[in-house]
């Protein structure tokens, strides 16, 4: 091996153990990216993860949920092995759900839930929204159910028949006498 080879090698591994979270095992792909293993750590809650993340491994630990938001400062982040964990996959799940839905749908399929009841031992791709839960905010009211439209509704309607009472107007008054 050159002595670059080797230079390289050890920059690789200093970069790669610079940032990775204590628990976890990383190694700097030649993409620059970081692979980062947290698998069978125990965990019960996500490590702080490197901005580098590309390939995140986090199956078999003891992980309920995930805060929402948690891969936003993650730009390079690929894939995540999200299996094996005893999610509860109610509204505080909506978020993994919805980034795994954009980024790794065949992933969706694998990740099962534990609770609640109504959810355990189904993947996350089987549940909908509803099923998920609103964590308490709410889609807007449908037109018809909103007061401001019937409003709009009047205010149209006397609009047109003021513009037809107009017309009718002006054709009697322009209207030749013979
Ligand atoms: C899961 O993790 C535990 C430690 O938390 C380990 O003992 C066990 O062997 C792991 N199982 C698999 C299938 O990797």
């Amino acid at each position: 091996m050159s002595a670059w080879g080797a230079l390289f090698l050890l920059w690789a591994a200093a970069e790669a153990t610079k940032d990775c979270p204590v628990p976890c095992t990383c190694q700097t792909l030649e993409t620059m990216g970081l692979w980062v293993d947290c698998r069978s750590r125990g965990l019960t809650a996500l490590p702080a993860l490197p901005g580098r993340t590309r390939h995140l491994l986090l199956a078999n630990n003891s992980l309920r949920s995930v805060p929402p938001g948690t891969f936003d400062h993650l730009p390079q982040l690929q894939t995540l092995d999200a299996t094996q964990n005893p999610w509860h996959c109610d509204c505080s799940l909506t978020y993994l759900r919805l980034w795994l839905e954009d980024r790794a749908p065949e992933e969706l399929q694998l990740v099962r839930c534990a609770s609640p009841a109504r959810a355990s031992h189904r993947p996350l791709a089987q549940l909908t929204g509803f099923e998920l839960g609103n964590c308490g905010w709410q889609l807007p009211t449908s037109w018809a159910a909103d007061p401001g439209f019937w409003g709009d509704v009047a205010l149209v309607v006397v609009a047109v028949l003021g513009l037809a009472l107009l017309a009718g107007l002006l054709c009697t008054v322009g209207k030749p006498l013979d």
